[in-house]
């Protein structure tokens, strides 16, 4: 007979797709987070000795718990970095999850292993990186720049084995993502932190802080975004990539958020990647995929396997032969092991839409925020920070205090409005607009900008 835990209940499987269906079928409410009216339920006593009624808990999770969760994937959601999985993303997820899809190793799942490889593949070659390059999907935008960044500096480590370990350095902006900062926190690697021009990390300033800097031998990579998480601004890549090249510093670029760009009309600004060792993109932002998944790709997967490829008894089955000739097991490019198969959704999704539905998806959201700049300029009371970077628009109400901020805030959630957040621009609270989902329309920008003048 079989254990309750592994027989099959028709009913109850009905019942958990109806709600996957409700889901699909209609746009996403927007819901509340910590700022639900009704207080969050008691789970008190609800891990019992023998288990309760699926229905009654799938009931619950819908009518209480799901209630206190705002849909990062609603339309309506422009706070943080919002994520817009496409349909059959999230269907052929319930795939990946029913089929529970390991996507450890080749010898396990050779079959997920080369779609996953067909994506990497495609993202390298748009990115302009050459044949060969490759990496893994792993969970989101700060683990690949740690796993990518641990490469980067034990490549420096050979290529210095003069400096001690503990003193050498990555350049790094002021502006660069906070997960840039933890990742080298973790691997015990001080930054050169260098002053962005307005905002951009440059050459120029990068070789101002050289010169200024008592040990430049020291820095042993650089570390540049495409597209920057509170402005949309891209670093100068071709700058940048190039001096990384001329001096052997490993070139990472961070485009967790705004590597899509490559599939809109901004894809010359991001062409500077074609130099990086390493680069990151995250399909569960601007590339349409469900959480979580972050492609992380190196020009040459072979040095990031010999520094991560986790080692073994019982993984040697993994790793027979040469190890240039290894079979391509997606757990060696990154610090993980056992994984799912993550980058399948966004595969899918991509083979089933095609190249040119993404390059529309995307440029939606970067003429939505030009026209949301446009009307901000246009608005008494109102004031663009900054030209919009990406889909990313900075805006301020003349005269407000942070208060009013953090009320207008959360005024536009208890109506269910919008999801909007304020940020901090130059010590500034000012609002921030990300622009992501294809479905977010003008009307709401209207209706958003309008309540900052009530
Ligand atoms: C530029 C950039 N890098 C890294 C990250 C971190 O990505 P994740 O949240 O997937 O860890 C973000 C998140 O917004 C980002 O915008």
């Amino acid at each position: 007979m079989r254990h309750p835990m592994f027989s099959y209940d028709e009913a109850f499987t009905n019942s958990i797709f109806e709600y996957c269906r409700d889901r699909l079928e209609h746009d996403a409410p927007l819901d509340f987070g910590m700022h639900s009216p009704v207080p969050l339920p008691s789970l008190e006593g609800m891990i019992t000795e023998g288990g309760r009624a699926p229905s009654h808990i799938l009931e619950f999770f819908r009518d209480e718990l799901a209630q206190h969760v705002v849909s990062i994937d609603s339309p309506r959601f422009l706070a943080f970095i919002p994520n817009a999985p496409t349909k059959n993303s999230l269907l052929f997820d319930m795939v990946v999850a029913c089929s529970g899809l390991n996507g450890t190793s080749w010898l396990e799942s050779a079959g997920v292993v080369i779609a996953e490889n067909q994506a990497l593949e495609f993202l390298a070659e748009r990115a302009g990186m050459p044949l060969g390059s490759g990496g893994a999907f792993v969970s989101g935008g700060s683990s690949g720049n740690l796993s990518a960044l641990t490469v980067g500096r034990d490549v420096g480590r050979t290529r210095r084995p003069d400096i001690a370990a503990h003193e050498l350095r990555f350049a790094i902006s002021a502006d660069a993502h906070s997960s840039i900062g933890k990742a080298l926190h973790v691997l015990g690697i001080d930054p050169l932190l260098v002053e962005p021009d307005d905002h951009r990390f440059t050459r120029a300033n990068l070789e101002k802080a050289l010169a200024a800097d008592p040990h430049p031998e020291s820095v042993i990579g650089i570390v540049a975004t495409s597209g920057t998480t509170n402005a949309g601004i891209v670093d100068d890549l071709e700058g940048l990539g190039s001096f990384a090249r001329d001096h052997e510093l490993w070139f990472h670029v961070d485009g967790a958020y705004g590597g899509a760009a490559l599939f809109s009309d901004q894809r010359d600004l991001l062409s500077g990647i074609r130099h990086a060792d390493s680069f990151i993109v995250d399909p569960h932002k601007w590339l349409f995929g469900p959480l979580d998944c972050c492609a992380l790709i190196y020009r040459n997967p072979t040095l990031a396997r010999h520094f991560l490829a986790q080692q073994a008894g019982y993984l040697d089955v993994l790793h027979s032969g040469d190890e240039d000739h290894y079979d391509w097991n997606p757990s060696d490019f990154a610090i993980h092991l056992s994984r799912r198969a993550r980058g399948l959704p966004f595969w899918f999704s991509l083979v089933t839409y095609g190249v040119h539905a993404y390059e529309t998806a995307t440029q939606v959201a970067i003429d939505l925020a030009r026209r949301a700049a446009r009307r901000i300029e246009a608005t008494d009371g109102l004031e663009l920070v900054r030209p919009a970077g990406l889909s990313i628009v900075l805006l301020r109400r003349v005269g407000w205090t942070e208060a009013q901020y953090l009320e207008w805030s959360e005024q536009l959630l208890r109506e269910q409005i919008a999801f909007v957040t304020p940020t901090r621009w130059e010590g500034e609270m000012v609002a921030r607009l990300a622009f992501l989902h294809p479905d977010t329309t003008d009307e709401l920008v209207a209706e958003i900008l309008e309540s900052m003048l009530d």
